[in-house]
């Protein structure tokens, strides 16, 4: 079967083939190019006669790459750039094309990657605009293994006049109709990646980021589903955006009932002067094709970033269970306190002792130091290294957080250096949690965090870094940068936190680190590039948890998902669920736990002890294993999963019922992913099924009797006899 790139010199049409899936698009008359189809692999393509190939340059209703505004295309475009007489008419013609092996990388930006050439290939597009002296090259990759195409854009200013880029995009796909769902992943701090769908209809359906970061409200996710879609059945288009700051997406349909999806930075309140020979690199977009619903593209997102993303020994390695001291202590801690804590974890079988906020500068609540990074002699007089040392001899690690990108006006920091956070002039500096945001777009803020950070990294035995981000930028403007580059200020801030995460990340090889942003403000592909695992939610209520990891999981695997059992009340919910359905939740994420375990009973303690035990025998498989979603939190009460090996010996099911109901009876659910030949032992009944029936004909759930109550979780380990 041929995978790969091809290119039909007589038609002019480029086909993008992988095993699945077909994308393809030609060289129309008028040298602009022309989209032609994605979807489901083809082998050969024809062209056919557009429907108003008769009016040339009629572009209304015609399918295209990478199309402008200013001609008679009226819908949104991918790009668009101000020349310097204040015109905005461009018209980017072909020039020629290079097809390679492999995958370059992306200068500054994350990206997905090849470890071996023969493992995708990569199409490169030059097109010109004279007039505007810019030339565009538009990068596609396809992966051999994987339904999966990458997009990107390059602008190069090659003529002798500066212009400003107002919109770079970094796809666009147009599609014949408008018979999809939207799919976007939405929420707020402590109830992020809510999954929702809405029809497409005609005018503009869109989500963005304008807070300077992904953001809690809206993932840099979407997609498109064909009619009657679902987690099994259907087309499904998915767009990934691998960047951290504002962006874009959204689908426009036009009055022929076509649809155009866009997605890249955010144009709004951007805009970026690129001068003589300067380029302006846009971040990469992950498309996603499935012909068999959700779940399946969700396996090719979470395969392509667990293994061609993330990047580091850590990718490969089972991630330890941790407790970290953040819904234990809060701020309230001193080493005794801690070393405690760190005893009875390392009595249960815990791993890793994650120190939290609290620990540097003046820091006893969260109104001042952020920007001090030395440690708090007050509260630590012993200081971290010692610390450090007492963890190691209880045969644990030690991990400890830093929220680098920010600053307390009330710092030492801020006293030596007020203007280096974000902020615009003779303009209030509005804060949250008492904080401002430093100004990563400039390069010597960029080396003071590089250099505070690693100067404890190198001095203190750190196996671990937690690395927050509690508030989105406002005011948004830099001292350093001129008034024409103001706009530049947040992607800027973008390109200095890659840096900064580039630099240190790569220092310190040997650490593991954990990115978070208030929970799951900034869960997206750019930060997995630089960090293998993400703190999900701040919201740690397992029935909460139910949603927010089922709608994490559309897009990204679970060895990203940081997930602990915390104590009762539930600190963001008040809800009091069992310690089994907490751990039945979490044991589906990178597990670990976030309470005060020095104050639980001997009961509760043997079931933690159990709980860890059973994570490590199931770790490779819930950190490496395919994930199948089966009964949804959103629509229904009662949620299940799975995980099973990639060999299909190893599976691992959960059901959980949120709400108790009277008189039950029993319950069964299909399960999914196991080989119809193989027989499977489930190890908590010791029963025997064959994989056919279990799929088919489903495993029963007795949640009748006594023990029904609310919040109930069944777990079951699978293994084939
Ligand atoms: C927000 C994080 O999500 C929490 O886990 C905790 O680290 C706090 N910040 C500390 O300020």
């Amino acid at each position: 079967m041929k995978i790969g790139i091809y290119f039909d010199q007589e038609e002019k049409i480029f086909h993008i083939q992988s095993r699945d899936m077909s994308y393809i698009f030609d060289i129309m008359d008028n040298g602009q190019l022309g989209h032609l189809y994605w979807g489901k692999r083809i082998n050969s393509f024809k062209k056919r006669k557009r429907p108003i190939d008769d009016h040339q340059g009629i572009l209304t209703a015609l399918a295209q790459e990478y199309p402008a505004y200013g001609t008679l295309d009226y819908r949104f475009p991918a790009y668009q750039v101000q020349l310097d007489n204040g015109t905005t008419i461009t018209e980017l013609r072909y020039h020629s094309h290079q097809i390679i092996k492999g995958k370059e990388r992306l200068k500054g930006l994350p990206a997905t990657y090849v470890e071996d050439e023969e493992e995708a290939e990569t199409l490169k597009i030059r097109l010109f605009d004279q007039i505007a002296g810019l030339e565009l090259i538009l990068n596609y990759t396809v992966y051999s293994d994987y339904p999966v195409i990458t997009r990107s854009a390059l602008f190069k200013n090659i003529g002798d006049r500066n212009f400003d880029i107002l919109q770079a995009l970094s796809t666009s796909v147009d599609f014949p109709d408008n018979d999809y769902q939207f799919l976007q992943l939405s929420g707020a701090w402590a109830r992020e990646r809510n999954l929702i769908k809405r029809p497409l209809l005609p005018g503009v359906t869109a989500i963005d980021s304008k807070r300077g970061n992904s953001s809690h409200e809206q993932n840099p996710f979407i997609a498109l589903l064909s009619e009657n879609a679902d987690e099994y059945h259907g087309e499904v288009y998915g767009f990934s955006l691998v960047y951290s700051g504002n962006f874009l997406a959204q689908a426009e349909v036009n009055k022929y009932h076509q649809t155009r999806v866009t997605m890249g930075i955010n144009p709004f309140d951007f805009k970026w002067k690129l001068e003589k020979g300067e380029e302006f690199q846009t971040p990469e977009v992950v498309m996603v094709y499935s012909d068999s619903g959700l779940n399946k593209m969700s396996q090719f997102y979470h395969e392509i970033y667990r293994k061609r993303l993330v990047r580091g020994k850590f990718r490969d390695l089972e991630r330890p269970i941790l407790i970290n001291n953040w819904e234990a202590t809060y701020f309230d801690f001193n080493t005794e306190k801690l070393l405690k804590l760190a005893r009875e974890a390392s009595d249960l079988g815990i791993e890793l002792f994650v120190l939290d906020d609290g620990w540097f500068g003046r820091r006893n609540d969260d109104t001042s130091s952020l920007g001090d990074w030395f440690v708090n002699k007050e509260k630590l007089p012993e200081g971290l290294k010692y610390i450090a040392d007492e963890i190691k001899k209880l045969g644990m690690k030690f991990g400890l957080w830093f929220e680098p990108e920010m600053i307390s006006p009330d710092s030492e920091l801020y006293e030596k250096h007020p203007d280096w956070c974000i902020h615009v002039p003779e303009r209030k500096r509005s804060l949250l949690r008492s904080q401002l945001v430093l100004d990563l777009s400039r390069k010597e803020v960029c080396d003071y965090i590089i250099e505070q950070v690693s100067s404890i990294l190198e001095n203190t035995c750190i196996s671990y870094v937690k690395w927050d981000m509690n508030r989105q930028m406002s005011e948004i403007g830099s001292a350093e940068l001129p008034p024409d580059r103001q706009r530049e200020t947040a992607h800027r801030y973008i390109l200095g936190l890659y840096r900064v995460l580039e630099e240190i990340t790569s220092r310190f090889p040997d650490i593991l680190f954990e990115s978070c942003a208030g929970g799951g403000g900034r869960f997206d592909p750019g930060m997995l590039y630089y960090m293998p695992q993400t703190w999900t939610s701040d919201n740690t209520d397992a029935i909460e948890r139910l949603k927010i990891q089922y709608g994490t999981s559309l897009v990204y695997p679970l060895s990203a998902m940081g997930a602990h059992v915390s104590a009762v009340p539930n600190h963001q919910v008040g809800r009091i669920t069992p310690l089994k359905t907490r751990g039945d939740v979490a044991v589906f994420g990178n597990f670990g736990y976030e309470l005060d375990v020095s104050c639980l009973s001997s009961k509760e303690k043997e079931e933690i002890k159990k709980q860890i035990q059973f994570y490590k025998s199931v770790r490779k498989l819930v950190q490496q294993g395919k994930f199948y979603r089966i009964l949804n939190p959103f629509t229904d009460n009662n949620t299940a999963w799975m995980l099973v090996s990639d060999d299909r010996e190893e599976a691992l099911a959960a059901f959980y019922q949120v709400l108790a109901e009277p008189n039950p009876g029993r319950y069964s659910f299909r399960l999914k992913g196991l080989a119809p030949e193989k027989k499977y032992r489930i190890i908590e009944t010791d029963e025997v099924y064959g994989g056919d029936e279990l799929m088919y004909a489903g495993l029963e759930v007795e949640i009748d009797g006594f023990e029904n109550q609310d919040f109930r979780s069944f777990v079951w380990k699978l293994e084939s006899v």
